[in-house]
């Protein structure tokens, strides 16, 4: 593996605004008290580390992990970090996606992370709501500066396409849906289809929730390379233009891994091998759904 520039590469919205290609999740945080002051000292260490871009949801602890993310975001913007330096995703539940709820849901959101704007905020996934009732709420929300960019989430090809049809459903930014080296149906259309509208394709479990760092193929070419098997995925998924990258991790030397993971350029030999063991999609497939 060579080493590359760090930090990670910026990816370009169709607004032409920029986010980083490598960002924090969240999900599972925040829900222990037992817990919290590691998962503090996990997210600030993360920002000490250089980790600018955070990914996180009302679902996620029931506000918990915003919160907790705002406790971290607080001491970090108290100290030198500016808040245009820091990209902060949050997404809203399919229930609280008509127009009034939608606004309510950001405000609510924007308290537990003490902040007073979110550059990305996401519909969670597709639920009863019409979309063109959430496309209004995004952009009451964005008129009144509370958010810069707004998006999707676990939409298949065939949901953006109606999407981008409704009135305003264009300037959606960013399309957020499980892909890993395991999940590469998305290859198939629905990257395609984004790379061209330059709206980045943000990948979630990146590792699988772990389960992808048994894969034995994984992990030889790993050690072949001397690097942890979640360096190897993560370098994969970086590797792919116009793909942000999500791990979560609480862990301080898994978050050191997967920050270096960002300075790894993937070789023709692995990437010919991980094709072998994890072929590309020849189809249609279904979505994966987290
Ligand atoms: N939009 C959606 O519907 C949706 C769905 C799922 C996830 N997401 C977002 O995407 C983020 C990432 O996905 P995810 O949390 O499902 O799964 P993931 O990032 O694929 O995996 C997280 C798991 O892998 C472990 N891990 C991370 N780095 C590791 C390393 N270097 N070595 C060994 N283990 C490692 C973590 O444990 P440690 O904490 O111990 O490191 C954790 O158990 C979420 O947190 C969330 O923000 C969005």
């Amino acid at each position: 593996m060579d080493a590359a520039h760090h930090p990670s590469a910026l990816l370009t919205l169709p607004s032409g605004h920029e986010l980083p290609a490598l960002g924090l999740g969240t999900w599972r945080m925040g829900e222990d008290r037992g817990r919290h002051a590691a998962e503090l000292a996990a997210l600030q260490l993360a920002l000490d580390m250089g980790w600018r871009a955070f990914d996180t949801a009302e679902m996620y602890a029931d506000g918990g992990a915003e919160s907790l993310l705002g406790e971290a975001l607080r001491s970090a913007l108290r100290g030198s970090l500016s808040r245009e330096a820091v990209y902060v995703v949050s997404k809203v539940y399919p229930h609280h996606a008509g127009t009034e709820d939608l606004v309510r849901a950001c405000e609510r959101s924007l308290r537990r992370l003490r902040l007073e704007h979110l550059d990305l905020y996401l519909l969670h996934w597709r639920g009863a709501v019409p979309l063109h009732e959430t496309v209004a709420g995004f952009e009451q929300l964005q008129q009144r500066g509370l958010i810069r960019h707004w998006g999707v989430s676990n939409f298949d090809l065939y949901d953006m396409l109606e999407l981008v049809d409704v009135p305003g459903g264009a300037a959606c930014s960013a399309n957020q849906v499980w892909y890993s080296l395991s999940r590469r149906g998305v290859e198939f259309d629905l990257l395609p289809w984004q790379r061209a509208r330059q709206m980045p394709l943000m990948a979630y479990s990146p590792v699988d929730q772990g389960a992808l760092l048994t894969s034995a193929v994984l992990r030889e070419l790993a050690q072949q390379r001397a690097v942890a098997p979640a360096q190897l995925a993560l370098a994969w998924l970086l590797n792919q233009p116009g793909v942000m990258v999500l791990p979560k991790s609480a862990n301080a030397l898994h978050l050191q891994q997967n920050w270096q993971a960002a300075n790894l350029k993937l070789d023709a030999d692995a990437s010919a091998q991980l094709d072998q063991a994890f072929p590309p999609p020849s189809g249609k497939q279904s979505l994966a759904v987290g």
